[in-house]
C-alpha cells in the first residue's frame, strides 16, 4: 500500500518546519498549563491521588447525599455559624434535608430568617435577600452537579476545540518516519478516541460516580499520546541540525 504522504518530517523545507514546530510548541505548552490547572484547581491538596475523582465526582455528579449538599446547609455550617444560634441552625437544616417544602417556608423558616438573618441580608447591598422565598429555595436546593445544559455546552466546546488540536498534531506526525503504519495510524487515532470516552465517561460520572476513573484515564492517555507524537515530530525535524554532517564523497574528487 502506497503511504499518503512520503515525505519525511527531516526533509520538509525550512518554512513548513518552522510553521509545524511553533504549532507543537505552543500545544505542548498549552497541554504543560492544561496539565498544570487541573493538578491546582483539582490537585493533590492532601497528596491523595484520588482526591481528584472525588473532584471529578464533585464537578458531575454534584454532592447530592453528602452533608453541606446545599449552599445553605454549607454556610450555616460554615460563615453562617455564628450568625444563627443552635436552634435557628438546626431546623432550617432539617427543612433542608427535607428537601425544603414550601408548606414550611411562611410558618416556619421565614420566621426565622427575619428575626436572625435580616439584619444583614435585607439590608446589606450585595447579600442574598433570603427572606425571599425564591432566594432560599435556590440557596436550599441540593447541588445535583453539572445542569444537562451546561454538560451540553462544555462537551461541544470540548469535542470541536480539541479535534482540531488532534488534527493537526496527527497530521504533522503523519510525515514521521521510523514507525509502521499500523502503529502510526493507532497513535494518530488515540487521542480522538480518548476524547470522545471522555466526554462520554462526564456524562456517565453524571448518572453515576463510578465512573470518574474513566474521565482521568481518557484525559491521560489522550495526553501520553499527543506527548509521543509531539517529541517525535519536532525530534525528527531538527535532530539532523545536532549530527555531524556527512561528507558527500562526489566532492573530495
Ligand atoms: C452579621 C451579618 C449576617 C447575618 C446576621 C447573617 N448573614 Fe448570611 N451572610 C453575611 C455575609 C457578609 C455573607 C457573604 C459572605 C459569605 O458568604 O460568607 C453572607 C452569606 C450568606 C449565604 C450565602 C449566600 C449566597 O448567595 O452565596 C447564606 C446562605 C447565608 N448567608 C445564610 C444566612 C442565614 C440563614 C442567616 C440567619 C440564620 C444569616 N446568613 C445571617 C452576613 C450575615
Amino acid at each position: 500500500m502506497k503511504e499518503i504522504n512520503n515525505i519525511a518530517l527531516a526533509d520538509l523545507p525550512l518554512p513548513i518546519k518552522s510553521l509545524f514546530t511553533g504549532y507543537l510548541l505552543v500545544i505542548g505548552l498549552g497541554l504543560l498549563m492544561a496539565g498544570a490547572q487541573i493538578m491546582l484547581t483539582h490537585g493533590m491538596a492532601d497528596g491523595k491521588f484520588d482526591l481528584s475523582v472525588d473532584d471529578i465526582v464533585y464537578s458531575y455528579h454534584g454532592n447530592r447525599d453528602a452533608k453541606n449538599a446545599s449552599k445553605l446547609e454549607a454556610k450555616l455550617n460554615g460563615s453562617m455559624k455564628e450568625n444563627a444560634p443552635p436552634e435557628v441552625r438546626l431546623a432550617m437544616i432539617k427543612w433542608v434535608r427535607a428537601g425544603a417544602p414550601e408548606s414550611e417556608w411562611e410558618t416556619t423558616i421565614r420566621p426565622l430568617v427575619v428575626e436572625n438573618c435580616d439584619a444583614c441580608h435585607a439590608n446589606i447591598p450585595g447579600l442574598s435577600n433570603i427572606s425571599k422565598k425564591e432566594v432560599m429555595l435556590k440557596l436550599a436546593a441540593v447541588d445535583n452537579g453539572a445542569s444537562i445544559a451546561s454538560l451540553t455546552r462544555v462537551s461541544h466546546i470540548h469535542l470541536f476545540g480539541i479535534a482540531f488540536i488532534f488534527f493537526f498534531v496527527g497530521w504533522i506526525f503523519s510525515f514521521a518516519t521510523g514507525f509502521s503504519t499500523l502503529g502510526k495510524s493507532l497513535l494518530i487515532a488515540t487521542p480522538f478516541a480518548f476524547l470522545i470516552i471522555d466526554i462520554v465517561s462526564w456524562w456517565l460520572t453524571k448518572l453515576e460516580p463510578g465512573f470518574a476513573w474513566l474521565v482521568i484515564i481518557s484525559g491521560f492517555g489522550y495526553s501520553l499520546a499527543s506527548t509521543v507524537m509531539i517529541f517525535s515530530s519536532l525530534y525528527q525535524m531538527w535532530a539532523t541540525l545536532f549530527r555531524p554532517k556527512k561528507i558527500d564523497p562526489a566532492s573530495l574528487q
